[in-house]
């Protein structure tokens, strides 16, 4: 049921970038298009999309697509001594937006385009440089897991251009997702 609302969505999104043609719409409408796919296949809503619960299982909740871990949604604490090499090497919380590993715990960043707490101002190239160098805006920190900006970092440049014109198509939505948090003991 949920992968045939995407789909309705994806083609209304698609309908709406071919209202009042022209030809540089229609280039806007068909890169928006494949980013769509590519966030698809990217499992992007895996870890960046709050959950509804259902029945079945976890669920991309569709009104906050992509918006990252929920603020000041209530965290388990992370089971002490659970997490070693001879032993577990993460935990998450059940909507897979909050990840604590031997990295320390790190939250799913928010990709919509709301200018302060999103990508909204983030540039191409910034998103480009994030993932290909796994630096944090392509410059700062280094990038934690589980994100797996070194598959990103794989695609053409066309392809990156694609998902970011496809995250900048999303209605913005305000959430400001915290800082990571180190691994105790440091
Ligand atoms: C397995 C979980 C997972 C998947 C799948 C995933 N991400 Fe992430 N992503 C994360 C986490 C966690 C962070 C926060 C990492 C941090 O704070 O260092 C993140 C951070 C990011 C950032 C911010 C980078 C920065 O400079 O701070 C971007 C952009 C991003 N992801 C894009 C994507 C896109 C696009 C996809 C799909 C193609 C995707 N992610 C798939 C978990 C994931």
């Amino acid at each position: 049921m949920n992968i045939r609302l995407g789909a309705v969505l994806v083609t209304l999104a698609t309908m709406a970038g071919y209202a009042g043609l022209s030809s540089a719409d229609d280039t806007g409408a068909a890169r928006i298009k494949r980013g769509a796919y590519l966030v698809a296949a990217g499992s992007c809503n895996d870890c960046h999309s709050p959950k509804i619960l259902t029945p079945g299982g976890p669920m991309p909740d569709p009104k906050l697509l992509l918006s990252g871990h929920p603020a000041g949604s209530k965290m388990p604490p992370v089971p002490s001594k659970i997490i070693g090499p001879a032993s577990w090497g993460g935990v998450f919380t059940n909507d897979l937006t909050a990840w604590s590993g031997p990295w320390g715990t790190s939250f799913a960043a928010n990709l919509t385009p709301d200018l302060e707490t999103g990508l909204g101002g983030w540039t191409e190239q910034v998103f480009i440089q994030a993932m290909r160098t796994g630096k944090h805006l392509g410059v700062g920190r280094d990038i934690l897991p589980p994100m797996p900006w070194f598959n990103l970092a794989r695609l053409s440049d066309d392809d990156l251009k694609a998902i970011f014109a496809y995250l900048g198509s999303l209605p913005p939505i305000r959430n400001a997702v915290p800082q990571p948090i180190p691994p105790a003991g440091r």
